[in-house]
């Protein structure tokens, strides 16, 4: 089984300054780790993804999440927020499979 836990529901900024937005996932394999955006009438966008190697992930638009396995979690960033980052942000996990 595996899940994640965003323990922030919801979180405020004021303009320019950084965002962290949680996640805690828990897996028996080593996880796939995706930060997905829904900004207002809109559907879902990928943010980032982690599969493996370096732990800092870059996104668009200045997004960073990095994968620390002995806290198993996969934060993410945003240096500067501007008021139009105001959306909901999903973390997911997938298995990975690898080679297949
Ligand atoms: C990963 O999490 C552990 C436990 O919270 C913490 O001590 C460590 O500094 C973190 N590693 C990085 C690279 O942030």
């Amino acid at each position: 089984a595996q899940s994640v836990t965003q323990p922030d529901v919801r979180v405020t900024v004021s303009e320019e300054a950084t965002l962290q937005l949680r996640c805690k996932y828990s897996s028996s394999v080593p996880p796939s780790l995706f930060w997905y955006v829904q900004y207002p009438q809109q559907g879902l966008q990928l943010l980032l993804k982690y599969y493996s190697g370096d732990p800092v992930v870059q996104g668009v638009n200045g997004f960073e999440a990095e994968f620390n396995k002995s806290d198993s979690s996969f934060h993410l960033r945003k240096a500067s927020v501007h008021w139009s980052d105001s959306a909901v942000y999903f973390c997911a996990l997938s298995a990975q499979c690898l080679g297949l």
